[in-house]
């Protein structure tokens, strides 16, 4: 009989058709994310997982998923939300979508770099408030890339991407942090130091790693505190990454100039969190990935995840422990 698949989510159709192939699915036919309880309802008895950054992938749900489990596919590159050394020890592969939202991801890291340090949120609302009163020499001014360094933590697929697209603004300088030395660095001209270092050093800090439990809460108190006061801090990995009530004192207090964020915690973020109020932040939806391609991709080479894992093989990108 054909495996048993159960998609969490609509997903762009093309993953879908893949499945439908050789497989039978079940689907939570909703753009919202499907209920807990719905889905441990769900998961049980199937061979594969078809799920997303919003589904909490945990022991509890091994367990209800049961033993004929063999792989739990997500459509992101992230997978802080599965438990793989759970997965791993019931022999059920993880697979996630390095690479085909790498372009997607620099591309709006680098635009939120941009309307941050180019005040467009402030511009935007003044435009439409009436507070526009004329033309004035250092009205809205704010800083640009050329000449500037810039810090990256993280200089992986994604980080390295950014560096090179940053390249034809002039930046003087990329310094990267990173567990180990990457030769991707040479190709992009960033040069490896500490944190503190970067920390200290840059005009831009931009977090591109990947949230583990060692780095959770990585940028608190003390790492804005280390930063430039004229610093904008961007954040297209995880909201995991920061201590939010750390980065509303640092923003407000004039410790740091500014902050675009991609992802916050919780997601969404209450209409009345506090960084809200702050005309030098900006706060996106999590919409990194978000282009057609790059969604229709995810979806896709989620689905070839599972095919694989379901035919015995490797997955194409399979999580390693
Ligand atoms: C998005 O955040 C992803 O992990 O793909
Ligand atoms: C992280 O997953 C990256 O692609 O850099």
């Amino acid at each position: 009989s054909r495996p048993l698949v159960y998609v969490t989510r609509r997903v762009p159709q093309s993953g879908v058709d893949i499945l439908r192939k050789t497989c039978d699915i079940s689907q939570w036919n909703s753009d919202d994310p499907v209920p807990r309880d719905e889905l441990l309802r769900n998961v049980e008895g199937k061979d594969a997982l078809f799920c997303l950054l919003t589904d909490k992938i945990d022991k509890e749900l091994l367990d209800r998923a049961g033993s004929k489990l063999r792989a739990v596919a997500t459509m992101s590159v992230g997978y802080d939300h599965i438990d793989v050394v759970e997965c791993s020890r019931r022999n059920i592969s993880v697979g996630f979508t390095p690479d085909v939202l790498t372009s997607a991801t620099a591309e709006l890291t680098v635009s939120l770099l941009l309307a941050t340090a180019r005040r467009l949120k402030e511009g935007i609302s003044a435009v439409k408030n009436g507070s526009w009163g004329t033309w004035k020499p250092l009205w809205l001014c704010g800083q640009g890339l050329d000449g500037a360094t810039v810090g990256i933590v993280g200089l992986g697929r994604i980080g390295t991407a950014v560096a090179k697209r940053l390249q034809p603004f002039g930046v003087d300088k990329i310094l990267y942090n990173d567990a180990i030395e990457t030769k991707n660095a040479r190709e992009v001209g960033a040069h490896f130091v500490s944190l503190d270092e970067l920390l200290k050093n840059s005009d831009f800090v931009l977090c591109c790693c990947a949230l583990t439990d060692e780095n959770k809460g990585l940028f608190n108190e003390a790492a804005f505190s280390k930063m430039k006061k004229n610093a904008i801090f961007i954040n297209t990995s995880r909201g995991g990454m920061v201590n939010q009530d750390a980065l509303f004192k640092a923003l407000s207090t004039g410790q740091i100039a500014g902050a675009g964020l991609d992802v916050t915690t919780p997601e969404p973020l209450p209409t009345n969190h506090p960084l809200l109020t702050l005309d030098n932040c900006i706060i996106l939806p999590h919409i990194a990935s978000a282009t057609y391609k790059s969604r229709y991709a995810m979806s896709e080479l989620t689905a070839r995840n599972i095919s694989a894992a379901l035919q015995g093989q490797e997955m194409p990108c399979q999580v390693k422990l």
